[in-house]
């Protein structure tokens, strides 16, 4: 099966290192399909370029989130789910655009995450909806699904255990079959905070039908990393003086 990753996207300083790395690690895969989804009105020349060169087979995409759903800089980061128009395109472009014939599988992969190589060998044998831990998230060391006899029965978590999943969109990955036969199933938009990823997976699967991978859910193959916001203390004063540095080179 191929695997499919869907990264929502958005401009910002660290922007570009953050799709090399995961771009470098993605060129580690074998049978790999990257779908990125920009969130702007139009595509960048900025990814438009990464991706040419990244020797990845790759989807360019780009819808820009709704006014009344954007975070704006002032806003707290937790207000609002982020990537979720984005997401939502690609599960249409993939709807639109594959057989109910392939054998794929979807992950949603974050551009700031950390994503060990042994995570899509574990991925790609999913037949509905495959799960493993997750680690630097939710105020925890990891999270996890907890699972007995070879079945999921529970998950380790502390932030709103009782979400119907409790899950980072880091720690599943979906058949393409399923999305395909179950083609009203998205993210909600509306979604409570924490609620987004039980709003596409309760239109899937019930937890007892959950696939516990990386060793019965014992390994973290996949960090909830988050990248500081650069300091442009300099840069700024700089600006002001009108030194500010050559902006015709990327960064
Ligand atoms: C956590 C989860 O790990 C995300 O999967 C979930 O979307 C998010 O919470 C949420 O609450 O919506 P977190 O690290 O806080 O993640 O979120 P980000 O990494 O900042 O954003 C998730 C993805 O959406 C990233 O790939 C990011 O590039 C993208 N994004 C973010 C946009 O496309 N537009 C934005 O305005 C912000
Ligand atoms: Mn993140």
């Amino acid at each position: 099966p191929i695997i499919y990753a869907i990264t929502p996207t958005y401009a910002r300083l660290v922007q570009k290192a953050e799709l090399v790395r995961i771009s470098q690690t993605f060129l580690h895969v074998k049978n790999f399909h990257w779908i990125v989804v920009e969130d702007s009105p139009v595509k960048t020349q900025l990814v438009s370029e990464l991706l040419a060169q990244s020797g990845l087979r790759f989807t360019h995409l780009h819808t820009e989130t709704s006014k009344e759903h954007k975070r704006k800089e002032s806003d707290p980061n937790w207000l609002k789910p982020r990537g979720v128009e984005q997401r939502n395109l690609a599960l249409q472009w993939l709807r639109e655009n594959r057989e109910l014939s392939e054998e794929g599988v979807v992950y949603f992969a974050d551009d700031d995450n950390t994503y060990s190589l042994r995570l899509f060998d574990e991925i790609r044998s999913t037949k509905r909806v495959s799960v493993w831990p997750v680690g630097l998230v939710g105020g925890l060391r990891f999270e996890r699904p907890l699972v007995e006899k070879g079945r999921v029965v529970g998950f380790y978590t502390a932030w709103k255990p009782n979400r119907p999943f409790p899950m980072d969109m880091a720690g599943f990955a979906i058949a393409l079959q399923l999305l395909l036969a179950n083609r009203e199933a998205r993210f909600d938009l509306l979604a409570e905070r924490g609620y987004l990823e039980s709003s596409l997976l309760q239109s899937l699967v019930s937890i007892e039908e959950l696939e516990p991978r990386a060793d019965n859910c014992t390994k973290v193959l996949v960090w909830h990393t988050r990248s500081e916001k650069p300091k442009m203390k300099q840069e700024e004063l700089l600006q002001k003086q009108g030194l500010g540095s050559d902006p015709s080179i990327e960064v």
